[in-house]
């Protein structure tokens, strides 16, 4: 209980920090002042941190005995969002906006950080803060991997706000917890000509109409319905006027599965169906496919720990099961590497007005969680060191 005790008294820094983020947002991949304020904060406390990732931060606290070393991630970036907020805080930055609130994991780290900053007798360990850039573009996490930031670290907690869970309900179940976000374009080449003469042509908006209907065989007739899988086309672009037989298509679309082992399978299907649809109107297709984020699969033993930290913070009734979500998190970066657990933390209250949905012009935060947060943070980085058993 110690940690919340002193997440309370630091409940004003902690909100400060966030307004001032929330007040200044920064793109993904040029958090510069946020970077820059977030090392300042650290360097007040002699925190030891340098720059990581670009415009991340990677933050060290070594207790005063050995062990295992833990770390804890907050990314910071914000979206191109027009905030629809007027507060105090609202976004200095026009068009900019912290719209899933990552302005409150870097405050609520920093939060964590003057926690276990005084309770470094008590930590058997180190502690590594992962104040990680470029989440929404799916780069961040990759680029403080590639800058070693993983290096000699044993297990890895995410914490991430959500809108949807009622305020201070806290969830750290095991297993499968959100999708992967795989993209991929198609590009058909027929044989473009006069509308009226179409025995001349191969109609590239024909075949890609026909591949978009038989794309949609791969999840209902190829893989099993008890494996949540989404197959989607988002846009399909091809011709210029209504009497002209268009030479291309560009299909673009997404990718969502929780199953790492789906990731080759779907992608074949998509290939085997997309050439044979061409071959059979006598047009050619080409595959652009990219693994963007990984499903973020909750290791079992550490969630254990994290759902036992969180009990410690919020209370055991306030430890919920939630659905799985099919959107994508690069913390799954991490947790392919080594064991981890991406974890959310309630911040819905429609009272306050913060149950607006993530990404929403209007989406805001109860405050009042943030206690827990920093919290949370600090006991599972406290009772991880203390009985993680590799
Ligand atoms: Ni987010």
């Amino acid at each position: 209980m110690k940690t919340l005790e002193l997440a309370k008294k630091y409940h004003d820094f902690v909100v400060g920090m966030r307004r001032e983020f929330h007040r200044n947002p920064e793109v993904s991949m040029k958090e510069f002042n946020t970077q820059k304020r977030i090392r300042e904060e650290l360097d007040k406390i002699g925190v030891e941190n340098v720059p990581c990732g670009g415009t991340g931060v990677l933050a060290t606290i070594k207790g005063t005995k050995p062990g295992l070393t833990v770390g804890l991630r907050a990314d910071i970036d914000a979206l191109t969002v027009v905030e629809e907020n007027d507060k105090e805080y609202a976004s200095a930055i026009p068009g900019v906006m912290h719209a899933c609130g990552h302005d409150t994991h870097g405050a609520m780290l920093l939060g964590a950080a003057r926690i276990l900053n005084e309770l470094r007798d008590e930590i058997k360990g180190t502690v590594k803060f992962f104040f990680q850039p470029g989440e929404e573009v799916g780069l961040g996490a990759l680029a403080m991997i590639k800058d070693g930031a993983l290096e000699g670290v044993d297990g890895i907690l995410g914490v991430h706000v959500s809108s949807e869970l009622p305020s201070g309900v806290i969830n750290a179940e095991g297993g499968p917890r959100m999708a992967s976000a795989d993209m991929f374009k198609i590009t058909i080449t027929g044989k473009g000509g006069h509308g009226a003469h179409p025995e001349e042509t191969i109609d590239a908006v024909v075949v890609g109409a026909a591949t978009v209907m038989n794309l949609q065989t791969i999840v209902s007739r190829e893989f099993s319905p008890l494996d949540p899988l989404v197959v989607t086309v988002g846009s399909l672009n091809s011709g210029t006027r209504m009497n002209v037989i268009a030479p291309t298509a560009i299909l673009e679309g997404t990718v969502r599965y929780f199953r790492s082992d789906y990731a080759k399978p779907v992608k074949e299907a998509i290939e085997r169906i997309m050439r044979a649809t061409a071959e059979a109107y006598r047009a050619t297709a080409e595959l652009e496919y990219t693994y963007l984020i990984k499903p973020t699969f909750n290791d079992e033993k550490v969630a254990a720990i994290a759902e036992k930290a969180a009990a410690e913070v919020v209370g055991d009734k306030n430890v919920v099961k939630a659905p799985l979500t099919t959107g994508g998190e690069d913390f799954s970066e991490y947790s392919a590497l080594i064991p981890g657990v991406m974890t959310r933390l309630g911040t819905g209250n429609a009272a306050k007005g913060t149950d607006y949905p993530h990404h929403h012009g209007k989406f805001d935060v109860d405050e009042d969680a943030f206690v827990y947060g920093s919290a949370y943070y600090a006991q599972f980085a406290l009772d991880f060191l203390d009985s993680y058993k590799k």
